[in-house]
């Protein structure tokens, strides 16, 4: 049966297994592929969005899980590539595959949303679970720090 939820603003209903992961309904069902599978077992953080304002794994989250919420993916985050996060990536030159960062991106977004000014300890607290193997940890905090700054 099809599950009616929000992406970005907008309606959308997907008729998959009700288990079937976010991940994939995001990516094949939907076409928006700005967010990434890395592991599947909820270890990595690539494939974050946010539901109801809150990061989650979107391949540990069942499409029922998102029945009548707001899912928000990278493409969504702001209407023009604005948001303070996506300048200050620019700015600090953050990725280097990339492959990572979208996850990265959504998940130090949630925190931004509920701390506008948070410490260094809080940040790297934040962003523990996300994995980067190009070990892009220093810019993604200096990015979080300044886009807290020019936010
Ligand atoms: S792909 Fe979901 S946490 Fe790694
Ligand atoms: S930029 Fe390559 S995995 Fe993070």
């Amino acid at each position: 049966m099809a599950v009616s939820f929000t992406v970005n603003g907008k309606a959308a209903s997907v008729d998959a297994g009700d288990d079937t992961p976010l991940l994939w309904v995001v990516r094949e069902h939907l076409k928006l592929t700005g967010t990434k599978f890395g592991c599947g077992s909820g270890l990595c953080g690539a494939c974050t969005v946010h539901v109801d304002g809150k990061a989650v794994r979107s391949c540990q989250t069942g499409l029922k899980d998102v029945a009548g919420k707001k899912v928000t993916t990278i493409e969504g985050l702001s209407p023009n590539n604005s948001h303070p996060l996506q300048k200050a990536w620019i700015a600090e030159q953050v990725p280097q595959c990339g492959y990572c960062q979208s996850g990265q991106i959504m998940q130090a977004a949630e925190l931004l949303a509920k701390t506008k000014k948070p410490s260094r300890d809080q940040i790297v607290q934040h962003m523990d679970g996300n994995i980067c193997r190009c070990g892009t940890y220093p810019r993604i905090v200096r990015a979080i720090q300044r886009a807290s700054r020019e936010g």
